[in-house]
């Protein structure tokens, strides 16, 4: 039962456009793949319209993930397709050398996180193997593969990649390195000393939609319980914020704009007249890139109220996302300055060489012909983004306030996952009920 909007669906602007499809409660329930999830996928590859997956789930390499999704939808996912939860994480393996990173099966996630380059990574059992006695009622000897902390290792960051598996440890090792002098850990911070140790979450979901008819407990669930234990020594200690780069932040978002661009380059060809050739690089000098997004950003037309049945009449207008952890602020995670927007899965040297291009854009000679074609406006040739979602505060809340550099994001709820009637629909453009009639609908208004 398809309930759009009550007004009339808008015309829009020629130009392309994209998708952005949850996993969890959209295209999976579960191990399972939704009914529609295949035929849904096909219509957009028959079409020649660029999608991505674009998930708070992780836990397992993009690599590995795909292979996984392409088995159990029965439809090839590459990685380009692809943003998890700890993706937009990438970003931040240049300013933090020695991470904590929490979470998910095993060693995993110390392996993503090596993969993204982070120099030092430990777990939370690697800590629990070198002393046992910071987790006195653990069930369970420390595993095989944990290493050795040395003596004071100090922990330039926390990153938690998926929800863990043993919420007393992880939780234990967050709130003793928040407490401790300078990420060092096994010490105590002076009271009201400055410290400030970067704690990232990667997902707010309070609940997922498993396999189990009930939603389950996400990490965002931790994330709250963790927000409560810090809060009790934020007294002592300087401001504790634990910072979200998962949905409904707008790393994810841009992450997964930057991979649509790239999918819809490839096919438009490097040399169509549709790619503005221009001295500024794709990442903008700093000087115009807030001018430009500004721009930008004024121009997009917010998504319509949703005034169908059981939506809530709030305005269409998007609050920033809050966050529930008490004694946190909820600011996003302020990503570290790149000197360019790096494309999603460059390689160093073409970040670096990017970075170089900046610089040399801003001051652009005869001689200093660009390593690579700039395009200004990358984004406008992709003119919107139809996110379909079952998560109204992650999925919905997310793609109401994501437009930038002139995409629109516009959000479609399905049935099929969290939420239900008459929970608050956080005002989609439509409300459907699976990613097929949301596949559908999007693609009847692009007519
Ligand atoms: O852990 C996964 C869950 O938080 C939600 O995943 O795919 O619905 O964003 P997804
Ligand atoms: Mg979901």
């Amino acid at each position: 039962r398809t309930v759009a909007t009550s007004l009339p669906p808008r015309v829009f602007p020629p130009g392309h456009f994209g998708f952005a499809l949850d996993i969890d409660g959209v295209l999976l329930r579960g191990p399972k793949p939704h009914p529609s999830a295949k035929k849904a996928l096909s219509k957009l590859q028959e079409n020649g319209i660029p999608f991505v997956l674009l998930t708070n789930g992780g836990g397992l390499s993009e690599a590995a993930r795909c292979e996984e999704l392409s088995l159990k939808l029965d439809f090839p996912i590459t990685p380009s397709q692809l943003v998890q939860s700890h993706t937009p994480a990438k970003d931040f393996a240049k300013t933090h050398k020695t991470i904590l990173v929490v979470g998910g099966e095993g060693e995993n996630c110390r392996k993503i996180a090596e993969e993204y380059g982070f120099e030092n990574v430990f777990i939370p059992e690697d800590f629990y193997a070198t002393d046992p006695n910071i987790s006195p009622f653990n069930p369970s000897p420390p595993p095989a593969y944990a290493r050795n902390v040395p003596k004071g290792t100090k922990i330039d960051a926390i990153f938690v990649f998926n929800g863990p598996r043993d919420w007393a440890l992880s939780a234990q090792l967050i709130a003793d390195l928040i407490r401790s002098d300078n990420g060092v850990y096994g010490t105590l911070a002076e009271p009201g000393s400055k410290m400030h140790l970067p704690t990232f979450f990667t997902n707010s979901d309070l609940v997922w939609a498993s396999q189990y008819h009930i939603p389950r407990l996400g990490q965002g669930a931790f994330k709250l319980a963790v927000g409560s234990i810090v809060q009790q020594y934020s007294k002592a200690l300087n401001r504790i914020h634990l910072q979200t780069i998962g949905k409904p932040t707008h790393h994810a978002f841009r992450y997964a704009q930057q991979l649509l661009i790239q999918d819809l380059i490839a096919k438009l060809g490097e040399t169509s007249p549709e790619l503005e050739l221009n001295e500024v690089t794709h990442g903008l000098a700093p000087a115009d890139a807030s001018a430009d997004a500004t721009a930008a950003e004024e121009a997009i037309p917010s998504p319509p109220v949703d005034l169908s049945p059981g939506a809530t009449s709030e305005e269409a207008t998007p609050s920033p996302p809050v966050d529930l952890s008490p004694g946190a602020t909820s600011e996003e995670a302020a990503p570290p300055p790149p000197p360019v927007d790096p494309i999603p899965g460059a390689t160093e040297e073409e970040k670096s060489s990017q970075s170089t291009e900046a610089k040399t854009a801003a001051t652009p000679d005869a001689t200093s012909k660009p390593p690579f074609k700039p395009y200004k406006k990358q984004s406008a040739i992709l003119k919107r983004v139809y996110m379909i979602g079952d998560n109204p505060e992650s999925d919905i809340q997310g793609a109401n306030q994501a437009s930038y550099r002139g995409t629109t994001w516009w959000s479609l709820l399905v049935r099929s996952g969290v939420w239900s009637e008459p929970q608050d629909t956080k005002s989609p453009i439509a409300v459907v009920d699976d990613v097929l009639a949301a596949v559908d609908w999007a693609m009847e208004n692009e007519q």
